[in-house]
């Protein structure tokens, strides 16, 4: 059985918000959440969470992806990992992880945890040039852990090692839990220091072992400007994995990708681009400055331009953009054109339709070959109530149409430019329904005279 401990109850005072230190994003997710990616990914079976400062905000965007103990008030790490009381009485290595390190991979924990293996305890540590306000770690003769101390309570030879704690462990539960009530308060700190398990683990004649890991995946996040960086550091490695894999980046740096995003070969991206969440892009696109994508689903060679697609899916072979906004739950088939300053909204788009221009597309199903001229709005909202419009295939929409929804608008129909449509339309009829013109003679004249 394998656990974990997350301490993540401080309040992060550095980060000088109202907000919780691990709730802060980091690409596209909080830092709290890259760590229940990856202890998912690694199946570890219990997954505790201790909870304080802003608690309440953790466990409503986490939900059920773990358990949660409250630690209040906050007297330390030894006493957070101690309100993880769930895993009293389970066999098996625990990872005790310090809320604030998201960049560690999956790979390093394995290492750690097959390290747990053979010492009931082992600990992260990197070597720094600046070991700055991080514990220490205290190596004897025969290069042995024997201690970690924290900044605060080095002297002045300690103060100049180099090697350090990054807050990751791997320990036997049962002894975690055995040995947990020795650790006390007296330190400058008057905190509960989980470092001092160390100790505790040797005195009681048990082996403790480090794994030396890179010092850039194990930078813990305190500040905005190490989140900042951090951040830096994990689109530079993203990036890099796509373009090592057939993925043009036109310029990486100020491309933006999320962790679960998936990119197919081919594809070209021009700078200023985000994708977020679980967007998943095929081959062969061309993906232009100043798009956003969160969860989109796009296929083959499309050219986007500019454009925010939310929670929708793109088939292949369109032209979106400049400047289209498809949200919630759109469905683009393919060989479409949807043009500039069109918003489509839960609408199925089918193969071979247009809608070049400034156009409001919601709550629709549109069939295959139509056109949609400018300025065409479905009205789908009362002020109460959603409604649908269905249009069927070839059917030619003429600009500034409304569509009164609920309408349904047969194949082979026409709608005359500037109609108001509130009822429905049979297959290949034409419905116009628009004020008649009257001409006045000499009054235009008249009136620009005046
Ligand atoms: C800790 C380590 C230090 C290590 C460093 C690595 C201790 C005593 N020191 O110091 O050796 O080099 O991490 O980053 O463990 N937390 C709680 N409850 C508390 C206190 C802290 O949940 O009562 C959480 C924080 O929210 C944070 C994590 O534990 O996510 C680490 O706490 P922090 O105060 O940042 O510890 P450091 O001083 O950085
Ligand atoms: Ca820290």
């Amino acid at each position: 059985m394998t656990s974990a401990i997350v301490m993540a109850a401080g309040k992060g005072t550095r980060m000088h918000s109202r907000h919780g230190k691990t709730m802060h994003k980091l690409l596209d997710r909080p830092i709290i959440e890259h760590i229940c990616d990856t202890l998912e990914k690694l199946n570890v079976e219990n997954r505790v969470m201790v909870i304080g400062f802003d608690g309440d905000s953790i466990r409503n965007h986490l939900k059920d992806r773990c358990d949660y103990a409250v630690q209040d008030p906050q007297q330390g790490t030894a006493h957070a990992a101690m309100q993880a009381v769930q895993l009293k009485g389970q066999k098996g290595r625990t990872l005790i992880i310090n809320g604030d390190c998201p960049l560690i991979t999956e790979n390093t924990y394995r290492r750690l945890l097959e390290k747990g293996n053979e010492y009931p305890l082992v600990v992260l540590t990197t070597v720094l040039d600046d070991p700055a306000s991080y514990g220490r770690i205290i190596r004897n003769a025969e290069g042995e852990v024997e201690a970690i101390v924290e900044k605060k309570d080095c002297n002045e030879e300690q103060l100049k090692i180099r090697e350090i704690n990054a807050g990751i462990y791997c320990v036997d539960n049962e002894l975690l839990w055995k040995y947990l009530p020795e650790v006390n308060n007296d330190n400058a700190q008057k905190e509960y220091y989980i470092t001092d398990l160390v100790e505790i683990f040797r005195r009681h004649g048990h082996k403790v072992s480090a794994l030396i890991g890179d010092s850039e995946e194990l930078q813990g996040i305190n500040s905005h400007a190490e989140l900042a960086s951090a951040a830096k550091w994990l689109q530079r490695k993203i990036n890099r994995g796509w373009m090592d894999r057939g993925v043009a980046l036109v310029d990486p740096d100020s491309i933006w990708i999320g962790p679960q995003v998936e990119i197919g070969q081919d594809t070209v991206i021009y700078p200023n681009v985000r994708l977020e969440g679980k967007t998943v892009i095929g081959c062969d696109n061309v993906i232009e400055e100043g798009s956003v994508f969160i969860n989109a689903t796009i296929g083959n060679n499309n050219s986007i331009n500019c454009c925010r697609i939310t929670d929708s899916q793109v088939e292949d072979d369109n032209k979106i953009g400049p400047n289209a906004h498809l949200r919630n739950g759109c469905h683009i088939g393919n060989n479409c054109r949807i043009g500039n300053y069109v918003e489509m909204k839960n609408t199925f788009f089918g193969d071979g339709s247009k809608c070049a221009h400034l156009t409001y597309v919601g709550d629709a199903t549109v069939g295959k070959k139509c056109n949609f001229g400018c300025g065409v709005v479905t009205v789908n909202y009362d002020g109460k109530h959603k409604f649908h419009t269905t249009i069927g295939d070839n059917c030619f929409i003429g600009s500034n149409v409304n569509i009164i929804a609920p309408v349904t608008v047969g194949d082979n129909s026409v709608l005359a430019a500037g109609s108001t449509i509130t009822k429905d339309v049979l297959e290949g009829e034409m419905a116009i329904g628009r004020v008649r013109q009257e001409n006045k003679p000499e009054y235009g004249l008249r009136y620009l005279k005046k």
